[in-house]
C-alpha cells in the first residue's frame, strides 16, 4: 500500500472483530513507527502494549472508576479548549452527528450515546490498546511530534490491513491508569487506541469523515 492510499484508507474504526492481533504484528507496527520524525530526535514517546488478561484489566478498572465518577478525571489536561471556536466547533459537531446518524441514535437518545462514548473504554472490542505515555516536562513541540509518531503507528497498521482508533477518552481515566502501570510522578498518559480487525458489517466504520478542502486552510505565496 503507498502512502497515499495508506493515508486517505485510515479512518477511525469504531467497531473490531474478536480475532487476535499477535504480539509479531504489534511489534512490527511499532517497529516502522519508531521512524516517525521529531525535534532532535528526542523521540518524546513511550507506548504501553496491552491484550488478553491486561487489556482486560484495563478495561475493568475503566468501568470502576467511571461507575464511581462518571465525568472521569480530565484534569489539567481537558480534551478540548473551553468553549471551541468556529470553523472547528462546527467541524466536531458534525462528525459526531454524522455518526450517531449511523449508528441510529436521535440527539434526544442520551442514554443510548452515552453508551456508545462508554464503548471507548473497551477499545471498541478492539484485541490490543495502545496507550501513549509522554514525560509532564516536555513542551508543545514534543507533543506534536507524539502525534506524528501517533499517526505513523495508523498508517503502518493500515498497510498491513489492521485497522485502529486513537482514543482520547482514555484521559478520563488517566490518573487511575498511571497508578496501574506504575508510572512515575512526571509521566502521564495522554491518549489510547484501539488496534485490531475491523468489522466491516458494521455501519458505523463507513463514517467518512470530512475534511476542510486545501483553499480553506493553506495560503499559498510567491508560487
Ligand atoms: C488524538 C486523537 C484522539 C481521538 N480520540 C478519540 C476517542 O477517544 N474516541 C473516538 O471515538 N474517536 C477519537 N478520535 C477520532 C476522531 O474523532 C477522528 O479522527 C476524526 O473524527 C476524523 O475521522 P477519521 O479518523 O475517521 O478520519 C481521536 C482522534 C485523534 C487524532
Amino acid at each position: 500500500m503507498d502512502v497515499d492510499t495508506a493515508l486517505k484508507t485510515r479512518i477511525s474504526t469504531r467497531v473490531f472483530r474478536p480475532d487476535p492481533l499477535p504480539e509479531n504484528v504489534v511489534r512490527e507496527i511499532l517497529d516502522v513507527a519508531r521512524w516517525a520524525p521529531s525535534g532532535g530526535n528526542v523521540q518524546p514517546w513511550k507506548v504501553i502494549a496491552v491484550s488478553g488478561a491486561e487489556r482486560q484489566a484495563v478495561i475493568d478498572l475503566a468501568q470502576t472508576t467511571l461507575a464511581a465518577n462518571p465525568r472521569g478525571e480530565e484534569g489539567d489536561r481537558p480534551i478540548y479548549p473551553a468553549d471551541l471556536w468556529e470553523p472547528h466547533r462546527s467541524w466536531r459537531f458534525k462528525v459526531g452527528e454524522d455518526m450517531y446518524a449511523l449508528l441510529g441514535i436521535p440527539r434526544e437518545d442520551k442514554a443510548a450515546r452515552f453508551g456508545h462514548l462508554a464503548r471507548n473504554f473497551r477499545f471498541f472490542d478492539a484485541p490490543v490498546g495502545l496507550f501513549f505515555v509522554i514525560d509532564r516536562r516536555m513542551g508543545h513541540g514534543q507533543w506534536a511530534h507524539l502525534g506524528m509518531f501517533m499517526q505513523s503507528i495508523a498508517l503502518a497498521a493500515e498497510a498491513r490491513g489492521v485497522a485502529s482508533c486513537m482514543q482520547e477518552a482514555w484521559g478520563r481515566v488517566r490518573e487511575t491508569l498511571a497508578k496501574h502501570f506504575a508510572l512515575p510522578e512526571t509521566e502521564m498518559i495522554y491518549c489510547g487506541m484501539a488496534l485490531g480487525y475491523a468489522d466491516t458489517d458494521a455501519k458505523v466504520n463507513s463514517l467518512r469523515s470530512d475534511r476542510a478542502s486545501v483553499d480553506e486552510f493553506a495560503t499559498f505565496k510567491g508560487f
